[in-house]
Protein backbone atom coordinates (compact mmCIF):
# COMPACT_ATOMS: atom_id res chain seq x y z
CA UNK A 1 0.00 0.00 0.00
CA UNK A 2 1.76 3.38 -1.01
CA UNK A 3 0.31 6.74 0.65
CA UNK A 4 0.90 10.00 -0.65
CA UNK A 5 1.02 12.77 1.26
CA UNK A 6 -0.10 15.97 -0.75
CA UNK A 7 -1.10 19.87 -0.77
CA UNK A 8 -1.39 22.26 -3.42
CA UNK A 9 0.53 24.80 -1.00
CA UNK A 10 3.88 24.73 0.90
CA UNK A 11 4.39 24.95 4.81
CA UNK A 12 0.87 23.37 5.37
CA UNK A 13 2.26 20.51 7.57
CA UNK A 14 2.92 17.51 4.64
CA UNK A 15 6.01 16.51 6.61
CA UNK A 16 4.91 16.93 10.04
CA UNK A 17 2.11 15.05 9.21
CA UNK A 18 4.08 12.15 7.24
CA UNK A 19 6.63 11.53 10.27
CA UNK A 20 3.98 11.89 13.05
CA UNK A 21 1.56 9.53 10.95
CA UNK A 22 4.44 7.31 10.36
CA UNK A 23 5.22 6.50 13.48
CA UNK A 24 1.97 6.27 15.05
CA UNK A 25 1.26 3.44 12.47
CA UNK A 26 4.37 1.90 13.59
CA UNK A 27 3.88 2.09 17.28
CA UNK A 28 0.39 0.44 16.53
CA UNK A 29 2.23 -2.68 15.10
CA UNK A 30 2.28 -1.79 11.34
CA UNK A 31 5.32 -2.04 9.32
CA UNK A 32 6.05 1.63 8.05
CA UNK A 33 8.12 2.77 5.18
CA UNK A 34 8.87 6.42 5.22
CA UNK A 35 10.14 7.52 1.63
CA UNK A 36 10.99 11.64 1.04
CA UNK A 37 10.93 12.87 -2.68
CA UNK A 38 10.66 16.74 -1.85
CA UNK A 39 14.49 17.80 -3.49
CA UNK A 40 14.93 19.77 -0.62
CA UNK A 41 14.97 16.95 1.90
CA UNK A 42 12.62 17.65 4.11
CA UNK A 43 12.64 13.83 6.40
CA UNK A 44 16.67 14.04 6.43
CA UNK A 45 16.29 17.37 7.84
CA UNK A 46 13.98 16.83 9.91
CA UNK A 47 14.81 13.13 11.20
CA UNK A 48 18.72 12.98 12.15
CA UNK A 49 21.73 14.97 11.17
CA UNK A 50 22.99 11.30 9.92
CA UNK A 51 20.41 10.74 7.63
CA UNK A 52 20.74 13.86 6.18
CA UNK A 53 23.94 12.75 4.61
CA UNK A 54 22.74 9.80 3.58
CA UNK A 55 22.03 8.28 0.02
CA UNK A 56 18.56 8.01 -0.56
CA UNK A 57 15.49 8.10 -3.13
CA UNK A 58 17.08 10.26 -5.76
CA UNK A 59 20.90 8.53 -5.60
CA UNK A 60 18.97 5.37 -6.20
CA UNK A 61 16.75 7.14 -9.16
CA UNK A 62 20.20 8.42 -10.73
CA UNK A 63 22.66 5.40 -10.36
CA UNK A 64 19.97 2.35 -10.41
CA UNK A 65 21.02 1.24 -7.22
CA UNK A 66 18.23 -1.05 -5.67
CA UNK A 67 16.22 1.54 -2.92
CA UNK A 68 16.14 -1.40 -0.46
CA UNK A 69 19.66 -0.80 0.04
CA UNK A 70 19.62 2.94 1.50
CA UNK A 71 16.73 2.20 4.02
CA UNK A 72 17.90 3.60 7.03
CA UNK A 73 16.29 1.91 10.75
CA UNK A 74 15.48 4.00 13.33
CA UNK A 75 14.84 3.32 16.92
CA UNK A 76 11.41 2.29 16.49
CA UNK A 77 11.43 -0.60 15.25
CA UNK A 78 8.62 -1.38 12.17
CA UNK A 79 9.53 2.52 11.05
CA UNK A 80 12.02 2.47 8.27
CA UNK A 81 12.98 5.48 6.40
CA UNK A 82 14.53 6.09 2.78
CA UNK A 83 15.68 9.57 2.75
CA UNK A 84 15.53 12.17 -0.28
CA UNK A 85 19.40 11.73 -1.13
CA UNK A 86 20.85 14.03 -3.53
CA UNK A 87 19.46 15.43 -6.05
CA UNK A 88 21.65 17.42 -8.20
CA UNK A 89 20.69 19.80 -10.42
CA UNK A 90 20.80 17.96 -13.56
CA UNK A 91 18.57 15.48 -12.15
CA UNK A 92 16.51 18.32 -10.76
CA UNK A 93 16.54 19.39 -14.19
CA UNK A 94 15.39 16.17 -16.12
CA UNK A 95 12.59 15.41 -13.34
CA UNK A 96 10.15 17.91 -16.34
CA UNK A 97 11.16 15.08 -18.52
CA UNK A 98 9.13 11.98 -19.51
CA UNK A 99 11.79 9.53 -19.20
CA UNK A 100 12.83 10.96 -15.55
CA UNK A 101 9.47 10.65 -14.92
CA UNK A 102 8.42 7.38 -16.14
CA UNK A 103 11.64 6.12 -14.38
CA UNK A 104 10.71 8.21 -10.72
CA UNK A 105 7.23 6.12 -11.26
CA UNK A 106 8.68 2.71 -11.50
CA UNK A 107 10.67 3.51 -8.37
CA UNK A 108 7.90 4.62 -6.56
CA UNK A 109 5.81 1.58 -7.50
CA UNK A 110 8.68 -0.70 -6.70
CA UNK A 111 8.67 0.17 -3.25
CA UNK A 112 5.46 -1.91 -2.73
CA UNK A 113 7.73 -4.43 -3.32
CA UNK A 114 9.13 -3.62 0.25
CA UNK A 115 8.68 -5.69 3.10
CA UNK A 116 6.44 -3.55 4.60
CA UNK A 117 2.30 -2.93 5.39
CA UNK A 118 2.71 0.44 4.07
CA UNK A 119 5.02 3.10 2.31
CA UNK A 120 4.38 6.65 3.15
CA UNK A 121 5.30 9.23 0.76
CA UNK A 122 6.17 13.14 1.40
CA UNK A 123 6.05 15.07 -1.30
CA UNK A 124 6.90 18.69 -2.70
CA UNK A 125 5.38 21.57 -2.04
CA UNK A 126 2.46 22.42 -4.94
CA UNK A 127 1.72 19.91 -7.50
CA UNK A 128 4.84 20.23 -9.66
CA UNK A 129 6.00 17.08 -12.04
CA UNK A 130 7.52 14.94 -8.84
CA UNK A 131 4.50 15.28 -6.69
CA UNK A 132 1.70 14.06 -9.69
CA UNK A 133 4.42 11.29 -10.91
CA UNK A 134 3.85 10.26 -6.72
CA UNK A 135 0.37 10.83 -6.70
CA UNK A 136 -0.28 8.69 -10.00
CA UNK A 137 1.54 5.64 -9.05
CA UNK A 138 0.27 5.90 -5.50
CA UNK A 139 -2.89 4.12 -4.31
CA UNK A 140 -4.19 6.42 -1.88
CA UNK A 141 -3.10 9.94 -1.34
CA UNK A 142 -3.99 11.98 2.00
CA UNK A 143 -4.34 15.63 1.44
CA UNK A 144 -3.29 18.49 4.33
CA UNK A 145 -4.93 21.64 3.97
CA UNK A 146 -4.32 24.66 6.83
CA UNK A 147 -7.34 25.63 8.69
CA UNK A 148 -6.98 29.02 7.12
CA UNK A 149 -9.10 30.96 4.72
CA UNK A 150 -5.50 30.69 1.91
CA UNK A 151 -7.01 26.52 2.23
CA UNK A 152 -10.07 27.90 0.25
CA UNK A 153 -8.42 28.72 -2.68
CA UNK A 154 -5.77 25.44 -2.60
CA UNK A 155 -8.27 22.93 -1.96
CA UNK A 156 -10.34 23.39 -4.68
CA UNK A 157 -7.12 23.50 -7.34
CA UNK A 158 -5.78 19.94 -5.59
CA UNK A 159 -9.03 18.28 -6.42
CA UNK A 160 -8.61 19.46 -9.76
CA UNK A 161 -5.09 17.93 -10.19
CA UNK A 162 -6.55 14.66 -8.59
CA UNK A 163 -9.77 14.49 -10.87
CA UNK A 164 -7.13 15.27 -13.77
CA UNK A 165 -4.71 12.53 -12.94
CA UNK A 166 -7.21 10.05 -12.52
CA UNK A 167 -9.22 11.12 -16.24
CA UNK A 168 -5.35 10.17 -17.25
CA UNK A 169 -5.72 6.70 -15.89
CA UNK A 170 -3.97 6.93 -12.73
CA UNK A 171 -5.91 4.50 -10.33
CA UNK A 172 -5.02 6.34 -6.70
CA UNK A 173 -8.23 6.50 -3.85
CA UNK A 174 -8.35 9.44 -2.13
CA UNK A 175 -7.80 8.67 2.22
CA UNK A 176 -9.15 12.12 2.80
CA UNK A 177 -8.26 15.79 3.61
CA UNK A 178 -6.55 16.09 7.02
CA UNK A 179 -7.27 19.61 8.55
CA UNK A 180 -3.86 20.64 10.30
CA UNK A 181 -2.72 23.87 12.93
CA UNK A 182 -6.35 23.94 13.65
CA UNK A 183 -6.66 26.94 16.70
CA UNK A 184 -9.73 25.98 18.17
CA UNK A 185 -9.63 29.64 20.17
CA UNK A 186 -9.73 31.35 17.01
CA UNK A 187 -13.58 32.08 15.26
CA UNK A 188 -10.99 32.64 12.13
CA UNK A 189 -9.53 29.17 12.04
CA UNK A 190 -12.94 27.60 13.31
CA UNK A 191 -14.70 29.34 10.42
CA UNK A 192 -12.09 28.55 8.24
CA UNK A 193 -12.06 24.76 9.14
CA UNK A 194 -16.33 24.75 8.35
CA UNK A 195 -15.80 26.16 5.16
CA UNK A 196 -13.08 23.90 3.92
CA UNK A 197 -15.56 20.76 4.78
CA UNK A 198 -18.63 22.70 2.91
CA UNK A 199 -16.09 23.04 0.01
CA UNK A 200 -14.72 19.44 -0.05
CA UNK A 201 -15.99 16.43 -2.11
CA UNK A 202 -18.90 15.61 0.89
CA UNK A 203 -17.43 13.23 3.53
CA UNK A 204 -13.76 13.69 2.39
CA UNK A 205 -12.31 16.22 5.42
CA UNK A 206 -11.60 13.87 8.21
CA UNK A 207 -12.87 13.36 11.38
CA UNK A 208 -9.36 13.70 13.45
CA UNK A 209 -8.22 17.60 13.18
CA UNK A 210 -4.11 18.52 14.10
CA UNK A 211 -4.34 21.44 16.44
CA UNK A 212 -1.75 24.13 16.34
CA UNK A 213 0.81 23.38 18.55
CA UNK A 214 4.08 24.86 19.66
CA UNK A 215 5.86 21.44 20.27
CA UNK A 216 5.76 20.90 16.50
CA UNK A 217 8.29 23.52 16.47
CA UNK A 218 10.52 21.84 19.09
CA UNK A 219 10.24 18.64 17.60
CA UNK A 220 11.51 19.39 13.78
CA UNK A 221 14.11 21.39 15.71
CA UNK A 222 14.94 17.72 17.48
CA UNK A 223 14.26 15.82 14.39
CA UNK A 224 11.58 13.49 15.83
CA UNK A 225 8.18 13.19 15.99
CA UNK A 226 6.33 14.49 19.01
CA UNK A 227 5.82 10.81 20.49
CA UNK A 228 9.42 11.14 21.59
CA UNK A 229 9.43 14.80 22.62
CA UNK A 230 9.35 14.22 26.34
CA UNK A 231 8.32 11.31 28.78
CA UNK A 232 4.47 11.72 28.28
CA UNK A 233 3.50 13.13 24.69
CA UNK A 234 1.99 16.23 23.90
CA UNK A 235 -1.78 16.36 23.38
CA UNK A 236 -1.06 16.62 19.91
CA UNK A 237 0.85 13.69 19.55
CA UNK A 238 -2.39 11.21 20.35
CA UNK A 239 -4.19 13.24 17.94
CA UNK A 240 -1.76 11.40 15.29
CA UNK A 241 -2.96 8.16 16.88
CA UNK A 242 -6.58 8.59 16.35
CA UNK A 243 -5.80 10.21 12.68
CA UNK A 244 -4.25 6.38 11.97
CA UNK A 245 -6.49 4.51 13.21
CA UNK A 246 -9.22 6.42 11.60
CA UNK A 247 -7.34 5.76 8.23
CA UNK A 248 -6.47 2.35 8.94
CA UNK A 249 -9.57 0.79 6.92
CA UNK A 250 -9.11 2.44 4.04
CA UNK A 251 -5.34 1.37 3.83
CA UNK A 252 -6.42 -1.56 4.10
CA UNK A 253 -4.27 -2.28 7.19
CA UNK A 254 -7.07 -3.96 9.41
CA UNK A 255 -6.78 -5.89 12.70
CA UNK A 256 -7.43 -9.06 11.32
CA UNK A 257 -4.41 -8.56 9.24
CA UNK A 258 -2.80 -7.90 12.47
CA UNK A 259 -3.27 -10.68 13.95
CA UNK A 260 -2.73 -12.84 10.89
CA UNK A 261 0.68 -10.94 10.66
CA UNK A 262 1.52 -12.13 13.99
CA UNK A 263 0.90 -15.63 13.84
CA UNK A 264 2.97 -15.79 10.65
CA UNK A 265 5.38 -14.22 12.55
CA UNK A 266 5.18 -16.58 15.52
CA UNK A 267 5.42 -19.98 13.43
CA UNK A 268 8.68 -18.67 11.36
N1 LIG B 1 -0.13 21.62 13.82
C1 LIG B 1 0.93 22.43 13.83
N2 LIG B 1 1.06 23.38 14.78
C2 LIG B 1 2.12 24.22 14.80
N3 LIG B 1 3.12 24.17 13.90
C3 LIG B 1 3.06 23.25 12.92
C4 LIG B 1 1.97 22.33 12.83
N4 LIG B 1 2.19 21.51 11.76
C5 LIG B 1 3.36 21.91 11.22
N5 LIG B 1 3.88 22.95 11.90
C6 LIG B 1 5.13 23.69 11.63
O1 LIG B 1 4.94 24.37 10.39
C7 LIG B 1 6.12 24.36 9.63
C8 LIG B 1 5.84 23.73 8.25
O2 LIG B 1 5.50 22.37 8.45
P1 LIG B 1 5.97 21.23 7.45
O3 LIG B 1 5.49 19.95 8.00
O4 LIG B 1 7.42 21.36 7.14
O5 LIG B 1 5.11 21.63 6.15
P2 LIG B 1 5.28 21.19 4.62
O6 LIG B 1 5.96 19.87 4.59
O7 LIG B 1 3.88 21.15 4.08
O8 LIG B 1 6.10 22.26 3.97
C9 LIG B 1 7.16 23.58 10.44
O9 LIG B 1 7.94 24.52 11.15
C10 LIG B 1 6.33 22.77 11.43
O10 LIG B 1 7.01 22.53 12.65
MG1 LIG C 1 7.70 19.28 3.60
Amino acid sequence: MILAVSSQKGGVGKTSVTINLAYSLAKRGWRVLVADTDTQGSIGLSLSKRAKECRGLYDSLRTGEPFSKLVLSTRLPGLKILTTGRCDFDLEESLDEEETKTQLGSLIRSTSNFDCDVVIIDTPAGVGPVTRTVIANSDRVLVVEQAEPLGLRSLPLMMETLTRLRQRGSQFGLVGVVLNMVNQDREESIHAARDLRSIAPQGSVLRTIIPRDDSFLQASGKGIPLGMLMKNPPQAALVFDQLAAEIEPTLNLSNQTDEQRQHSELLD
